[in-house]
């Protein structure tokens, strides 16, 4: 399956979730292609700090200006992993082409809710070609969500979300604001690597198993 981890913001998670879904698979014996088409680069450094410091699983991330429709497409036997930013649309446009879906993390704001409808209305167009093609989707969920159960800002983005014309699918499996993300992903570890037991880390799996239902057996 290829899946397009995109949103128009930076600082949304895109790469956060990208390199923590990229090891959980390989973990679980789902060998993955990544691709970073962030001129950022976070997803391809993060495959390089992997490597320096020797961690197992090793993540075999391409970083590129662009990549081919024909490229992703030969990847049989492969989970394919796209991050990419607005900074590199036209990219983008062209990976939309050969995705399987789009999965698009919301940090839980008005102004994060709008600006995932101007990226929707972006790529509406190369939306309606992919989805024509077969059974893929786009898929929300929210990001950074409170801790705080009561702060309401987290269901009202997943409730203006649902409403949005081009979003397929709100997943319920939010991710919340916990440092373990931050802290982690500066080591070049996931979550679930360095704190295997903590909140953030059982997060994760439960959002990672509802990407990939067949894994759910998984740990
Ligand atoms: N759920 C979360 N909780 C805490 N920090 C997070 C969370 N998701 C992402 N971050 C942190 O926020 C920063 C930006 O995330 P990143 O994945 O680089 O965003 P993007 O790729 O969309 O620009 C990083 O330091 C990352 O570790
Ligand atoms: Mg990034």
């Amino acid at each position: 399956m290829i899946t397009i981890i995109a949103n128009l913001k930076g600082g949304s998670g895109k790469s956060t979730v990208a390199f923590n879904l990229a090891v959980w698979l390989e973990k679980n014996n789902r060998p993955v292609i990544g691709y970073d088409l962030d001129p950022q680069c976070t997803f391809s450094d993060l495959a390089m700090l992997r490597r320096e410091m020797e961690y197992k699983p090793d993540l075999t991330i391409h970083s590129v200006r662009a990549v081919l429709k024909e490229q992703l497409l030969a990847h049989a036997g492969h989970e394919v992993l796209i991050d990419v930013g607005a900074a590199n649309l036209a990219a983008m446009k062209e990976a939309l082409t050969a995705a399987d879906r789009i999965l698009i993390p919301v940090p839980p704001s008005q102004a994060d809710v709008w600006a995932t409808q101007r990226f929707l209305h972006i790529i509406g167009p190369d939306l309606e070609v992919m989805k024509a093609s077969g059974t893929q989707q786009t898929m929300a969920f929210v990001n950074r969500a409170d801790t705080n159960k009561s702060i309401r800002e987290t269901h009202e983005t997943e409730a203006a979300l649902r409403l949005l014309p081009g979003i397929d699918v709100v997943l319920p499996q939010r991710l919340r604001l916990r440092t373990g993300f931050r802290r982690s992903l500066s080591e070049g570890l996931t979550v679930f690597e360095m704190w295997p037991r903590s909140k953030a880390a059982q997060e994760f799996r439960t959002l990672a198993k509802a990407l990939y239902p067949d894994m759910a057996g998984q740990s």
